[in-house]
């Protein structure tokens, strides 16, 4: 995770890379630093976010920038980016992990380490290469060949007006300003001062001035790159009249959808058509997914067995346990940021093995995207909130329009009024709900077939944004084990599509155990749920389900967009 920035050219650097780091902050928000040349390099840095480094403006056209989500080493100031080598006169920001730093500190012990971090091995690592009479030039190609780990690593040299930046597994990318370049993990942050941009490959290294750039391939030949054209949020994201990113982004969904459904029926049809033949064509299918978006696809493997269609998921962490994949095997990893390591490298993999990928991803240009043979977006449209919510909500009705392809029926057409319904209705009664339920320790989700995702779903809300314990299950696996744990005052929240669904059976033993049983279902009086398919039953019960885990959040005062210790674009293992 981190976010990472450089600038080069005829503007001040400063305000221009805490513009970028406000927009790169999703990415981590432990501490920030930035790191300006001037006739000395001259550091700042905050435990926190990126707000409380504004008052602290340095001068110069040359600078870095860093907003932190610590691996190596904890939350301090001293392990805050940019670290520097023992003249100061070298300065390094880095988002990844470099698995041999304490090899490499173990050579360098004649250096004076001041942080606990693996990334300031690097600043040190060139010191010492400078210090023997290499060129920069040759001190890069040497790192280059020594380290090992992930990186996407931007330095700056005491008097050398040049930016020099070096990628591996970990994203970067070079944005083509009007007054200069710009570096950074991803095209949002730049997306409001240019559309063109050029994407490091894996080993690639540049070398950036003022009026120009050179890029080198991994055997550090000169490398020709393209400049992409891409198309993404133009601005940073209002927060309009919502206290939080969150809630306007559930409020969004409706239009969200939308924008999706008429993509994929316009602009993104023969994508679909094609990803639809290639799925007949192909022995097996298998989608790869962590978090939210494995739960997305759980409920894809849901839709297309409904029509059908044989497909399993994996859980990307553990793909490379479980995987049988082979030439044969069309894998499709989903992911909101098109980032997430452990999904990229179950597609490596997946690539190696001769498999053919075709990816479902919401960010344009992600590292996923750009290892997919094609790739379908989501179009939900840049999302700030850690959390996710509108993206998963366009991940499942992508999966429904993908699984109607072969006879589901999901009746989407209707789907952005009834979303818009449902928050309407029903905000209010999930606000009382959220007053009940702020101080319980614990809650129990459950559902069955379509809804059983969806309870996992609601649950990771419940986690991460109100911290609280809370669990997702199938109800037929309550009497197995779980039921033991529910007594007098439990909630359990019962996901129940129609009246004769078989969950109804599980309520009833939650509920003779003293359960706070609530049913979310269309004949509840409570809640106001459109009578629909069960597809649809699904996506209006997350929606429910977000917003409680919103409001719960709000009760007990928790910083709902920026949850602890979590970070939206999960680049790490
Ligand atoms: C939960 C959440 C995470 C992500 C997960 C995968 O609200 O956002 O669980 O779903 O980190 O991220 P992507 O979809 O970017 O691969």
């Amino acid at each position: 995770m981190c976010g990472i920035v450089g600038y080069i050219g005829t503007d001040e650097a400063f305000p221009l890379i805490i513009q970028s780091l406000e927009k790169l902050e999703y990415r981590g928000y432990d501490s920030a630093g930035v790191a300006l040349l001037g006739s000395d390099i001259k550091v700042v840095k905050v435990v926190g976010g990126i707000d409380k480094l504004k008052n602290k403006i340095l001068e110069g056209r040359v600078g870095i920038g860093h907003t932190r989500w610590a691996t190596h080493g904890g939350v301090s100031e001293r392990n805050a980016h940019p670290h520097l080598s023992c003249d100061g006169e070298i300065a390094v920001v880095h988002n990844g992990i470099i698995e041999n730093w304490e090899e490499l500190k173990e050579e360098l012990r004649n250096h004076k380490f001041v942080s606990e971090t693996d990334t300031e091995v690097v600043a040190h690592f060139l010191e010492e290469r400078l210090g023997k009479g290499l060129s920069m030039e040759e001190a890069l190609k040497e790192l280059k060949s020594r380290l090992k780990g992930t990186y996407a690593l931007v330095i700056l040299k005491k008097g050398d007006d040049r930016i020099y930046a070096l990628k591996k597994d970990s994203p970067l990318v070079l944005g083509i300003l009007e007054s200069g370049f710009m570096l950074a993990s991803d095209i949002y942050a730049f997306s409001d001062k240019t559309n063109k941009a050029i994407f490091f490959e894996d080993g690639e290294h540049a070398i950036i001035r003022r009026n120009e750039y050179r890029f080198f391939d991994s055997e550090n030949r000169v490398v020709e790159k393209r400049i992409e054209n891409f198309s993404w949020s133009s601005g940073k994201e209002e927060i309009g009249n919502f206290e939080h990113y969150m809630l306007k982004e559930i409020h969004e969904e409706p239009n969200a959808v939308r924008r999706l459904l008429l993509s994929l029926r316009t602009d993104q049809r023969e994508k679909l058509e094609a990803l639809k033949k290639l799925m007949e064509t192909k022995r097996k299918v298998m989608f790869v997914a962590s978090g939210s978006s494995y739960f997305a696809s759980l409920l894809g493997v849901y839709f297309l067995h409904r029509a059908g269609i044989e497909s399993q998921t994996l859980i990307a962490s553990e793909f490379h346990n479980y995987e049988r994949v082979n030439g044969d095997t069309l894998v499709i990893p989903i992911s909101q940021s098109g980032e997430t390591m452990d999904v990229l490298d179950a597609v490596k993999l997946s690539k190696r093995k001769g498999a053919e990928i075709v990816s479902i991803v919401n960010v344009p240009h992600s590292s996923i995207q750009r290892e997919s043979r094609f790739s379908l977006e989501i179009k939900a449209g840049q999302e700030v909130c850690v959390a996710a919510t509108k993206t998963f909500i366009n991940q499942v009705v992508l999966l429904m329009e993908l699984a109607s392809l072969f006879g589901y029926r999901a009746e989407l057409d209707t789907l952005p009024q009834e979303i818009e319904h449902v928050i309407k209705s029903n905000e209010k009664t999930i606000r009382k709900l959220a007053r009940r339920l702020k101080d319980k320790n614990d809650i129990y989700i459950i559902g069955r077939g379509v809804t059983y995702p969806v309870a996992r779903e609601i649950a990771l809300k419940l986690k991460e944004i109100a911290y609280i314990h809370a669990e997702g299950m199938m109800g037929g696996e309550l009497k197995h084990g779980t039921l033991a744990l529910i007594e007098e005052g439990v909630p359990v929240i019962s996901l129940i599509p129609s009246k004769d669904d078989e969950v109804m059976s599980n309520v009833i033993e939650v509920e003779s155990r003293g359960a706070m049983s609530i049913r979310i279902s269309p004949e509840s009086k409570e809640f106001k749920i459109p009578q629909t398919n069960s597809g649809k039953f699904a996506v209006f019960s997350v929606v429910l389900g977000q917003l409680l885990a919103y409001y719960i959040a709000k009760e007990r005062g928790l910083p709902i967009d920026k949850p602890r210790n979590l970070a939206k674009s999960v680049t790490v293992k």
